[in-house]
């Protein structure tokens, strides 16, 4: 039976939440979807985020690292909904590439401009939206970060000298 197949039967466990199932039974499955197109679009800056070239390119890697920290977290927020309504929260990689709405990153671009537009066709289209509330800061991954031993971010990377200026 393949992943998705079983993937398709609806997964709800016992809670005390006192939202009617009628009204879980038709969020959860939006959650699930916006849940797929947030892991997508992560991997997707995270793809701008390495590729990147050119004269700007300290500037947009590290502001590709800072909106793919964003879309993560937004993604956790999302996964800690679904279990909250007692759904499983369906995150990985191979689900989320086959359920996203997310069109497939072009692989054929280099320039900053190319994958700073690359990304703005995707935010128009992801999940993230005025209507979200703003990701906790103090969420436990967040708190990781934070207090991480080098005093940094978890994904800020320090690209080597090298590559400046490709
Ligand atoms: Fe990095």
């Amino acid at each position: 039976m393949s992943v998705l197949r079983v993937l398709k039967e609806a997964v709800m466990y016992t809670t005390s939440i006192d939202l009617p199932k009628a009204i879980r039974d038709q969020v959860v499955p939006l959650l699930q979807a916006h849940l797929a197109d947030a892991v997508d679009l992560f991997t997707q800056v995270q793809q701008a985020h390495w590729n990147v070239k050119g004269p700007n390119f300290i500037a947009l890697h590290e502001l590709f690292d800072k909106i793919a920290e964003i879309v993560e977290d937004y993604s956790d927020l999302l996964a800690e909904r679904l279990t909250a309504l007692g759904a499983r929260a369906d995150g990985t990689a191979r689900v989320s590439a086959n359920r996203s709405r997310i069109q497939e990153y072009p692989f054929d671009i280099a320039a900053g401009r190319d994958h700073v537009a690359a990304i703005v066709a995707r935010r128009s289209t992801a999940p993230i939206s005025s209507a979200m509330p703003t990701p906790r800061t103090s969420s436990r991954r967040s708190l990781a970060r934070s207090t991480s031993s080098s005093g940094s971010s978890r994904r800020t990377c320090k690209p080597r000298t090298e590559r400046i200026g490709q």
